[in-house]
């Protein structure tokens, strides 16, 4: 039997934790259970899997400053949206465990919290760069025009553009935003976290030596059923 996702919890907190999900399940076939998957391959050849993609700890990499490991290998990974850069970053990811021994945490920043560190009239008008890109089209802080809050945020795929964004940096930066955020732990295969990408930041604890051949599988969804977007 699969665990339902807490519809509650991710309404309210942008985030929630399934304890209960069965080890014989596929990771593919939870996620589709509980939302409509997306198929990232078909958006962008740089993502080679059609909809599970496996992550595992790597050296720090000059040619691979176009992903996370590339620019911070084992050390921790700061708080961010999933391809912030993106126009339209994928509304849910989707977090489990196949390998490790649990000295790694994912950690989330939750809506609520996120949205009461932030002042409305800063966020309104925070406009940022895709780092790299030659599009100079300034890319909106707040990712829908529907939700009450949404938000996006990443320290190296974008750039504040204005005042107003280089103000979010500087609060993303600070430490009360990493010290507010929560722990999680992905070591148990039972474990599966979803973390709604618009309203939520996250990010991952650094990898000690012993846990290095740690692996979760991310899977990123359109929408979750029971949730309207
Ligand atoms: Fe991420």
């Amino acid at each position: 039997m699969l665990a339902p996702v807490d519809l509650e919890n991710l309404r309210r907190f942008g985030f929630t934790v399934c304890v209960n999900v069965s080890r014989s399940a596929s990771t593919l076939g939870f996620a589709e259970t509980i939302g409509s998957v997306l198929n990232l391959h078909a958006l962008s050849k740089d993502y080679p899997n059609r909809s599970v993609d496996v992550l595992t700890p790597k050296e720090k990499c000059r040619q691979e400053l176009n992903r996370y490991h590339g620019n911070f290998g084992f050390e921790e990974y700061p708080l961010h949206t999933d391809l912030a850069h993106w126009i339209v970053p994928p509304r849910y990811l989707l977090l489990r465990g196949r390998m490790g021994l649990g000295m790694v945490s994912t950690f989330v920043l939750d809506a609520p919290t996120l949205s009461g560190l932030l002042p409305q009239s800063v966020t309104q008008r925070a406009l940022f760069f895709p780092r790299q890109s030659r599009v100079t089209t300034a890319l909106s802080f707040r990712i829908s025009r529907t939700l009450a809050f949404s938000l996006r945020w990443d320290p190296i795929f974008i750039r504040p553009a204005n005042t107003q964004a280089s103000i979010c940096a500087e609060i993303f930066r600070s430490s009360t935003c990493r010290a507010s955020s929560t722990s999680i732990n992905l070591a148990l295969q039972t474990t599966t976290l979803v973390i709604d990408n618009w309203r939520c930041l996250h990010g991952r604890s650094a990898v000690p030596f012993a846990d290095r051949k740690r692996s979760i599988e991310r899977i990123y969804l359109e929408s979750i059923y029971g949730i309207s977007n």
